[in-house]
């Protein structure tokens, strides 16, 4: 096995494929600027300059669930909860309708309030808007997983989070692996477009351990890969801080630039959690082989509470503010907002 950044690159650019230890060279490689400028390039090639907005809907910040790095977590007692009303959350989709999103993301904690009479309700009134759907309501049954895609759901969205198993055991108290392993492949299954993803820079997380992740990532595979950096968040019951000795951001970046090289067409989104550690940190996502935001389209009594880490951005600003800012943001960039549902396009060559 020749490890070598230079030879890497050029073979990921020309098979997309990587074995597990070249990703972890990649990982580990001093370099960053040399493979999300590759990875920018593929972005150009396989997935164009237009870039898709979804419009992020946070519902409900209940979560019957403990995962110990989550604001959301059930033991937090410092969050305030809200659930916002059925009819509510399909106005907030006519709203990104009028602000010309062609996606919405529904996002929630685990809250079983949600059962699925209501939740098939919101996806079957929303679905009338003729814009596409994407859940992110984590771990349901395959009934539920199937009802949702019935009443009209398009997506789902759910994250690995990481695949080491001894990791995820120990940060996610009461799941399994397994089971979410099993739930990503009933969405697969069930004709969703699959999204998936990881945290980057977990406490205890190694480089073995996210190449492993990225190599999951494709064998799904995923329509969508998400990555964020892992944030710390001191209202939570994680009580050790990253023992990561590098940047989280730089990290993500590279694993979102990985992905990109051998998933060349899937969409990738600059994540809100790159944002918070960079101001800039969307803006150089999309640089680095990401060509998807999801701006938030939940007002702004709601979203200070839902605070998953602290320092989220835009906490204070509302829909129609965020949908102007991103578009500027992307401009600047000479790149453009889609006027696509932005699915996954998978690249035939002629
Ligand atoms: N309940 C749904 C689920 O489990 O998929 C969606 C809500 S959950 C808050 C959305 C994502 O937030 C998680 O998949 C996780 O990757 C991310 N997240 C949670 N805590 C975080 C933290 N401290 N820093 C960065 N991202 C975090
Ligand atoms: Fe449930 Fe994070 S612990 S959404």
């Amino acid at each position: 096995m020749k490890h070598n950044t230079d030879y890497i690159l050029q073979k990921a650019i020309s098979s997309h494929n990587l074995h597990e230890e070249e990703i972890l060279y990649l990982l580990k490689a001093k370099d960053t600027k040399k493979l999300t400028s590759f990875a920018d390039m593929v972005r150009k090639k396989y997935v164009g300059n237009e870039v898709h907005l979804r419009a992020l809907i946070e519902f409900s910040n209940y979560c019957k669930q403990n995962c110990l790095y989550c604001g959301l977590q059930r033991t937090n007692v410092k969050l305030e909860r809200y659930r916002i009303k059925e009819q509510d959350i399909v106005n907030l989709a006519k709203q990104a309708k009028d602000f010309g999103y062609k996606t919405v993301v529904l996002q929630s904690g685990e809250d079983d309030y949600y059962n699925v009479n209501k939740m098939t309700y919101i996806i079957s009134e929303i679905k009338k808007l003729d814009i596409a759907i994407t859940l992110s309501i984590g771990e349901k049954t395959f009934d539920e997983y199937k009802a949702y895609k019935e009443a009209g759901a398009d997506r789902y969205l759910l994250r690995i989070e990481t695949t080491d198993e001894v990791l995820y055991n120990k940060l996610d108290p009461d799941m399994s692996l397994k089971n979410r392993m099993i739930c990503l492949g009933n969405i697969k299954k069930l004709g969703f477009e699959v999204g998936s993803g990881i945290m980057v820079g977990l406490p205890g997380q190694t480089f073995e351990s996210i190449a492993k992740d990225i190599v999951y990532l494709k064998s799904i595979p995923v329509d969508m890969a998400g990555i964020g950096p892992f944030i710390y968040n001191p209202d939570t019951f994680l009580q050790f801080k990253s023992i990561h000795q590098y940047d989280n951001f730089d990290l993500s970046l590279k694993v979102m630039a990985i992905l990109r090289l051998i998933m060349p067409d899937i969409n990738i989104p600059a994540t809100t959690a790159m944002e918070t550690l960079n101001h800039n940190g969307r803006l150089i996502a999309l640089q680095s082989g990401a060509n998807v935001v999801m701006p938030n389209a939940t007002e702004a009594i709601y979203r200070k509470k839902y605070e998953i880490y602290p320092g989220k951005i835009c906490l204070n600003d509302s829909p129609g503010h965020c949908r102007a800012c991103i578009e500027n943001k992307i401009n600047s960039i000479g790149r453009f907002v889609s006027k696509s549902k932005g699915f996954h396009n998978p690249y035939v060559t002629i």
